[in-house]
């Protein structure tokens, strides 16, 4: 397994450039199932969950073409099966977005129940519920989820909780179903209107997505189309915190200032200087005299739990006490116990922690855990003084595209290390 060897103290400088989203382009990838058409999506990253929802499409007879490194062209021509096994689900819990699509255009999926991870149970319980109020018989035998439907049928569906996966498979079933289908309470990311747009493009009849009341007329045919996937907010959350925790001053391009307003609110109320310089970039400037505050994770357009590590490591640097309070999974705090082997004067109670700084961290040996847990372990390495070593950085090529490139090439000093 690779691992990251970090010496800390380095200020950032330069520009770096944001990749597409990861969780944009995973749903995106899963609605060219909608249509025996193809559909190229452009800006999609370069990350190993992206890999893994191709080599899924794959098994599921879809020719995948990357003619440039972040273009993929799918066609869902070919299409012979409707199964999403566990040895893929278990890898990549996105997986089960290719529920939705598959009944809607097949009128079958077979996908294996996810099963928990490191941050929570994480069920797909409400992805089902939604599903049988438009008519789909879902049966659970060995693990795997059996969903069958002739054709869906439009409901109005008012989802108990807030669900991203949930809004997502949902509006992809939608798009194919008899009669208009209302997804109320639904969840309002960025990467739900970027999906919702590329689903119009192949002719779906989408209103109100990135509002909490999606309606959607359904159709019987989609076709292909291209689209360009979003910038990676939390890519973008991470980097301005990468600037501030480094007291180092960086050009953050590519990005949509728009889709992180509350992590840039929040950086700036504890002293981060960030400037919008355009539409797509940003000019952040670390200082060394951080104040703490408090933060609550909510759902969009509140503070995203996937800033919650990243955050909470800048925390540390901080001058005063902050608690940060985990709503949305029940156990993201798989980081605390690592920042603490830094030296991190860090509390968990429950799904709050309490952060009391500055405190100085000193380098150590770490291992990564979660993909957003993984890369706030990057960034304290940054901070603390001398090496820090973290292993199975698998975790965070998840979801980084090249995380050491892009730090190095703004002055990080880091280097993986082929495991
Ligand atoms: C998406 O996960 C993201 N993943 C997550 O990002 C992100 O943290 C999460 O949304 C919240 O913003 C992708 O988009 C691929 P949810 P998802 O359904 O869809 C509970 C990352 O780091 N719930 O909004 O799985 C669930 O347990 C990843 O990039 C149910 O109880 O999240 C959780 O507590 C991590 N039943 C809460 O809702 C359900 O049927 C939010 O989950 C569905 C969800």
């Amino acid at each position: 397994m690779d691992k990251f060897r970090i010496i800390g103290g380095t200020p950032l400088s330069g520009s770096v450039a944001v990749s597409g989203a990861k969780n944009s382009a995973l749903p995106c990838l899963a609605a060219a199932l909608l249509t025996p058409d193809t559909v190229t999506l452009h800006n999609v990253p370069y990350v190993r969950d992206l890999i893994t929802m191709r080599r899924l499409l794959e098994d599921l007879g879809c020719t995948v073409l990357v003619p440039a490194l972040r273009t993929h062209q799918i066609n869902a021509g070919t299409v012979d099966a409707c199964e999403a096994p566990y040895e893929l689900v278990k890898t990549m819990r996105a997986s089960v977005l290719v529920l939705g699509p598959l009944v809607a255009r097949f009128g079958e999926a077979r996908v294996s129940l996810p099963g928990g991870c490191a941050i929570g149970q994480r069920p797909i319980d409400l992805h089902l519920k939604a599903l049988e109020q438009m008519g789909a018989q879902i049966e659970l035998q060995n693990g795997v989820v059996h969903a069958r439907a002739d054709r869906l049928q439009g409901a109005d569906i008012e989802f108990e909780m807030v669900t991203v996966g949930g809004t997502e498979n949902l509006l992809m079933a939608a798009t194919l179903a008899k009669g208009r289908t209302r997804l109320i309470n639904a969840a309002c990311e960025p990467e739900i209107s970027d999906l919702a747009d590329l689903l119009n493009k192949m002719g779906a009849n989408i209103e109100g997505a990135g509002t909490s009341i999606i309606t959607i007329e359904g159709v019987n045919a989609l076709g292909g189309t291209s689209h360009t996937i979003i910038p990676d907010r939390i890519e973008t959350g991470t980097l301005i915190v990468a600037a501030a925790i480094t007291c180092g001053e960086l050009e953050i391009t590519h990005c949509n200032a728009n889709h992180l307003t509350a992590v840039i609110e929040k950086l700036r109320a504890v002293g981060v200087e960030i400037e919008q310089v355009n539409e797509s970039t940003l000019h952040v400037k670390g200082k060394s005299h951080l104040r703490a505050a408090d933060v609550a994770t909510e759902v969009y357009p509140g503070f995203p739990t996937d800033m919650q590590a990243q955050y909470l490591t800048l925390m540390t640097q901080a001058e005063g006490e902050a608690v940060i309070d985990e709503t949305i999974f029940e156990n993201r705090f798989m980081h605390v116990s690592e920042l603490q082997r830094l030296g991190a004067n860090l509390r968990v109670h429950g799904h709050q922690c309490r952060s009391h700084g500055p405190t100085p961290l000193t380098g150590a040996k770490l291992i990564a855990s979660d993909l957003r847990a993984s890369a706030s372990l990057v960034l304290a390495g940054l901070a603390a003084q001398g090496e820090t070593w973290i292993d199975r950085v698998y975790h965070i090529d998840r979801g980084y595209e090249k995380i050491e490139e892009k730090l190095r090439s703004v002055g990080a000093n880091i280097e993986r290390i082929k495991g």
